[in-house]
């Protein structure tokens, strides 16, 4: 398989072909994801809270998340490496968004940056792209404006659908490649995703966007915690490790492991 590329994404959309965003964060999530056919690799900030522990992606840094990008972008046959850009390397002007984005393209092999917001990160989104750094935007809900936003709550109701299309055909405008929209009714997502041009990808956004999203480990049941209504588990990998590594400790308790096969003679 060759390289997937933005045009790559505008053109399956215009197919009417459906397509998958994936977060990945290290060597072998991505080469099982990128072997799985999933278009996009997310290194996202959501690495914060599924790599680092953290309770939200605020305090994620530029310099936790670049080892990250780097390990995917080397695991990545096929798929668009795409970065998250962390919550204060880019808001503060189109220059620091630059500097930021420049950071992840040179240091770490991204081949897309993705950052948070509607108009007021237009003239972001306009730099990076005439610089040649191909942008997702993400509005809806945005983790990284949650004290803003009021929590985690869904966006877009009522007299907010149209500022959100508005929102939309700005950024495309601003030549953003494809649009992720959070917590979204359906209807609205489906209003947006026939406005635009370019593919809209969602998470909590219905059926009708160009695109899906989600985190490896809430979409593989890694986190056995409780998950947001938008996510679907389709594995249970915390039970299967859990009890894998039961086996490994009570083996090696009752003398079990390491057997003779494992060991070496003299
Ligand atoms: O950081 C992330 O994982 C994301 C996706 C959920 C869209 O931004
Ligand atoms: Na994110």
């Amino acid at each position: 398989r060759k390289r997937i590329r933005t045009h790559h994404l505008q053109q399956l959309k215009e197919q009417g072909e459906k397509w998958t965003m994936l977060t990945a964060y290290d060597q072998y999530t991505a080469a099982i994801f990128d072997d799985a056919g999933v278009e996009v690799l997310l290194v996202g900030d959501s690495a914060s809270n599924n790599v680092y522990g953290n309770e939200t992606s605020l305090p994620v840094t530029v310099d936790e998340l670049i080892p990250l990008v780097r390990a995917v972008a080397r695991s990545a046959k096929s798929a668009l490496v795409l970065a998250d850009l962390p919550f204060g390397s880019y808001q503060g002007s189109p220059e620091q968004a630059f500097h930021t984005a420049v950071r992840f393209m040179k240091e770490a092999n991204a081949h897309a940056v993705k950052l948070e917001g509607g108009l007021a990160m237009v003239p972001q989104v306009k730099l990076l792209t005439d610089a040649g750094i191909p942008v997702c935007a993400h509005i809806g809900f945005t983790p990284q404006s949650e004290h803003n936003l009021g929590g985690y709550r869904v966006q877009g109701r009522g007299d907010d659908a149209a500022r959100m299309v508005e929102e939309a055909k700005a950024l495309e405008a601003a030549g953003a490649f494809a649009i992720v929209m959070e917590m979204v009714p359906s209807p609205v997502a489906a209003e947006v995703t026939k406005a635009l041009r370019i593919p809209t990808v969602g998470i909590g956004a219905g059926i009708d966007c160009d695109a899906q999203v989600l985190v490896w480990q809430d979409m593989l049941g890694l986190n056995s915690g409780k998950t947001a209504r938008f996510v679907k588990k389709y594995a249970n990998l915390h039970s299967v490790m859990l009890d894998a590594t039961k086996q490994y400790v009570s083996d090696v308790k009752e003398g079990a492991f390491p057997a003779a096969e494992h060991s070496f003679e003299s």
